[in-house]
């Protein structure tokens, strides 16, 4: 996949799957999989180490975690996510931090939001590096708009963010993530722009849909949004696993002759 394959998808009527990743061992295994693309989002700083928002993650985090999944999807699609703060201390900062992402291995960026950092989509777009914009929950905006709550219900609110939208695609973005809207305002926006709209929480009528994987893995314990749908009992599996590996352990059956050397 490329960011034009992205567009060509939208024109032909085929869904768009994404998955975020942060390491190395799960960028293999997706590797193996018919996954369209793989986010190296900042919920890193929330799903791998442990923060309360996504304020936490920085260039330098998510440069590593980049370079980790790009080592073990080597030939997957590969997004990175423009830290909070980091592409609105102007347009010089935001080229530094997209290349560092780009030289990591990653193919395009994604950031949240339009108004105010126009310019830098534009610039980034110019520069050859492939945007993907993100409306409507912007996470990184969390102590502003109240919480993570659904955005666009009203009708001011959902004008924004079509607005927004068409404004992503003007600049020249590939794509758009939606996150915590409503569908029907999803489903219009994807009717009304001809880039591809992404949806987390956005219902059916997006072009494609993306899920944090260790929630698509049922992997959190503490968090089950209605949005995400588990298609496995990881938490159950693991815990069943490691539970199995102590018993073996305590009662002296593991390791066996066999796993042992002579
Ligand atoms: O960082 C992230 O995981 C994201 C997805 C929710 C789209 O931005």
């Amino acid at each position: 996949m490329s960011s034009s394959d992205f567009l060509r998808a939208k024109i032909e009527g085929r869904r768009l799957s994404m998955v975020t990743c942060y390491d190395y061992t799960f960028a293999r295994l997706l590797s193996g999989s018919a996954i369209d693309g793989i986010l190296v989002g900042d919920s890193v700083a929330m799903v791998m180490q442990g923060h309360p928002s996504t304020l936490y993650a920085t260039v330098e985090l998510i440069r590593l975690h980049t370079e980790a999944v790009v080592r073990g999807a080597t030939a997957k699609f590969v997004v990175a996510d423009m830290p909070f703060l980091s592409f609105r201390r102007g347009v010089t900062a935001a080229l530094d931090s997209a290349h560092a992402f780009m030289t990591a291995g990653a193919h395009a960026v994604k950031l949240e939001g339009v108004d105010g950092h126009e310019d830098v989509i534009q610039r980034l777009v110019e520069s050859g590096i492939p945007v993907m914009g993100h409306l409507g929950l912007q996470p990184q905006a969390v102590h502003a708009c109240g919480g993570f709550r659904v955005q666009g219900r009203s009708n001011d609110s959902a004008q924004a963010i079509s607005r927004q939208a068409s404004t992503l695609e003007v600049l020249g973005a590939f794509a758009v993530v939606l996150e915590c809207v409503p569908a029907s305002l999803a489903e219009d926006i994807t009717k009304a722009i001809r880039i591809p709209t992404i949806g987390i929480g956005a219902g059916a009528g997006c072009d494609g849909q993306i899920l944090v994987l260790q929630d698509l893995l049922g992997m959190n314990l503490d968090f089950r949004p209605r949005f995400v749908r588990p298609f496995l009992d990881g938490a159950r599996n693991i815990q069943d696993a490691v539970t199995q590996f102590d018993e073996a352990v305590k009662a002296g059956t593991f390791p066996s002759t066999e796993e042992s050397y002579s």
